[in-house]
Parts: structure tokens; sequence; C-alpha cells
């Protein structure tokens, strides 16, 4: 027993000497003279205060670790919810456009069919609240067209339309063809582009919706100039200094959706 602890105490003594060396060298003291009693006592002091320095700096080193470890964490958790956070703002973005949308298609929605609706209602009363035209104007599609019942040149006829707010009669399409034709109209003028020669050429009704149909400003009109008329479902070109009758036509306002919904009793109370 004895002997196992002197063993012990040499290794000690011997691996202490050199490892004293060694630690007095890394902590920079110098070498004291002579080794005593005492002298040991100090480096071993000295050695427990070098090794808490370590383990104080290893545990400086954990904690700091640690905490740039859960810093890192934060800074994760708050970069994700910042992610989040804009995935839902641009998700709310577009479900606030989509609703956006579907409110602005309802109105055209509605808008269509209260123009179907005033259509019917027109159709069974020509004077109906809800027709987009002013009294007396006639209803077709998305135009209003007035029957001028006097013979005037076309140039009068012109400005009389124009007064109006209104141009004179262009038949662009077979809509409009159809309609006319149910009118039976004849001797009216047209807003056709006025031209030089051939006066009393007739056009049949389906070449006159690709005429040169007349824009705003001849000024100068002159007496030799032709100027195109409606007579049944053909036209004419005659001099337009002589006189016809006049209908003119404007775009119809849109129909307003509540006038639709008021049940007007002719002739009554609405
Ligand atoms: C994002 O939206 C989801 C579902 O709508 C919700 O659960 C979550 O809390 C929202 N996140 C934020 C950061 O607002
Ligand atoms: C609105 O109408 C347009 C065209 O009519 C269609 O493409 C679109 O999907 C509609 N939007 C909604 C939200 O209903
Ligand atoms: C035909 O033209 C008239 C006016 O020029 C217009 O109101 C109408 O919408 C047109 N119809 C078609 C089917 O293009
Ligand atoms: C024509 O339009 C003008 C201005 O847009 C308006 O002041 C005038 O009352 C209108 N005339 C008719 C007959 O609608």
């Amino acid at each position: 027993m004895s002997e196992e602890v002197t063993y012990a105490d040499l290794k000690f003594e011997d691996s202490s000497k050199t490892e004293h060396i060694q630690e007095f060298h890394k902590c920079g003291i110098k070498e004291p003279p002579a080794p005593s009693h005492i002298w040991r006592r100090r480096a071993l002091a000295l050695i427990l205060l070098c090794l808490l320095l370590l383990i104080g700096l290893g545990v400086l080193g954990g904690i700091f670790y640690i905490t740039s470890k859960t810093d890192m964490g934060e800074l994760n958790k708050l970069q994700e919810f910042k992610e989040e956070l804009q995935r839902n703002v641009s998700l709310q973005l577009k479900h606030n456009m989509d609703s956006f949308e579907k409110v602005r298609n309802l109105s055209i929605t509605l808008q269509e069919t209260a123009t179907k609706l005033c259509h019917e209602l027109h159709r069974k009363n020509p004077e109906h609240k809800c027709k987009p035209c002013p009294k007396e104007w006639m209803w077709h599609d998305d135009s209003c067209y007035l029957r001028v019942e006097s013979y005037e040149t076309w140039q009068k006829s012109d400005a009389i339309c124009s007064n109006h707010n209104a141009s004179l009669l262009r038949i662009k399409n077979k809509s409009v063809l159809e309609f006319i034709k149910s009118k039976r109209l004849y001797g009216y003028w047209l807003g056709l582009s006025p031209r030089k020669g051939n006066p009393n050429t007739k056009q049949s009704d389906t070449a006159i919706i690709s005429s040169d149909w007349y824009t705003r400003n001849t000024n100068g009109l002159n007496d030799k100039l032709n100027c195109g008329y409606l007579h049944y479902s053909n036209v004419y070109y005659t001099s337009c200094t002589e006189t016809q009758r006049i209908i003119c036509e404007k775009l119809a306002n849109s129909v307003k959706i509540e006038s639709v919904l008021t049940t007007e009793v002719p002739g009554g109370r609405t």
C-alpha cells in the first residue's frame, strides 16, 4: 500500500517537474532559483490558476457559441416570419384584386342585364322610362335615331344634326341596315362623304356598309358635289344643294339600372 503511494508521489514529482517548468514558461513567470517546498505549492497554485483560466475561457467560448447559436436561431425565425408576412400580404393583395375584379365583373354583368331587360321593356312600350335615348328618338343597339320631318340641303341637314350633338344617319353594319330597312324610309340624307360626279348612281344596300362614311369638316362644300341619300333600301347620289329629309343618329347613354326596376303604368301613376 505504502509502496504504491511513494511510487505515485515520485511519479508526480517527476512529471510535475517538467510540467511545472513548461507551465512557468507558458505563464511567463521566471523560473525560481531552487526547487523548494514553498515553490512547489506556489507552482501548484499557479497551475490551478492557469487551468481555471483555461476552463473560464472554455466556458466563455461555450457561452459565446450558445448565444450566437440562439441569436442565429432568432434571426432565422425573424427571417421566416418576415417571409411569411410578405407571403400573406401578397396573398391578401391578390385576394383583394380578385374581389375587386369580381365586383367589376359583376357590375358589368348587371349593366348588361339591365340593358337587355330595358330592350325587352322598350319592345313592349317604346317610351319606357328606361330608354337611354331622348324623347322621340328611336333606340336601336347602342344608338339613338331621330327623324326630322323637314326638307333641307345636305349641309343644312348636317348642321341640324350637329345641333342635336348627333350626325346624319350612317349605316355601318348589318344590324343598323336591317333596322333602317324595317322603317321603310325614303328620301333621307345619309352621312356619306360628298363626292364629285356620278349623280343618281344606285348602290345596293349591302354595299353601303363599306361606304365612305362622312367624318366632320368638309368645309367649302361646292354646288358640284353630290351627296348620298337613302330611298327604301337603296342609296342614290344627288346634288348636295337639293333638299331631302333628315335622320340623325347619336350614341345612346347607358341604361340606368334603377330605371328598369320601376314599372311604369302607361298613362297612369308610376
Ligand atoms: C399567414 O396566414 C396564415 C393563414 O392565413 C396564418 O395562419 C398566419 O398566422 C399568417 N402569418 C402571419 C405572419 O400573419
Ligand atoms: C372577370 O371577367 C374576365 C373577362 O370577362 C375574366 O377573364 C375574369 O376571370 C373574371 N374575373 C373574375 C374574378 O371573375
Ligand atoms: C352597328 O353600328 C351601330 C352604330 O353605328 C352600333 O350601335 C352597333 O353596336 C353596331 N352593331 C354591331 C353588331 O356591330
Ligand atoms: C350638346 O352637348 C353640349 C355639351 O356637351 C351640351 O351643353 C348641350 O346641351 C348638348 N345639346 C343637346 C341638344 O343635347
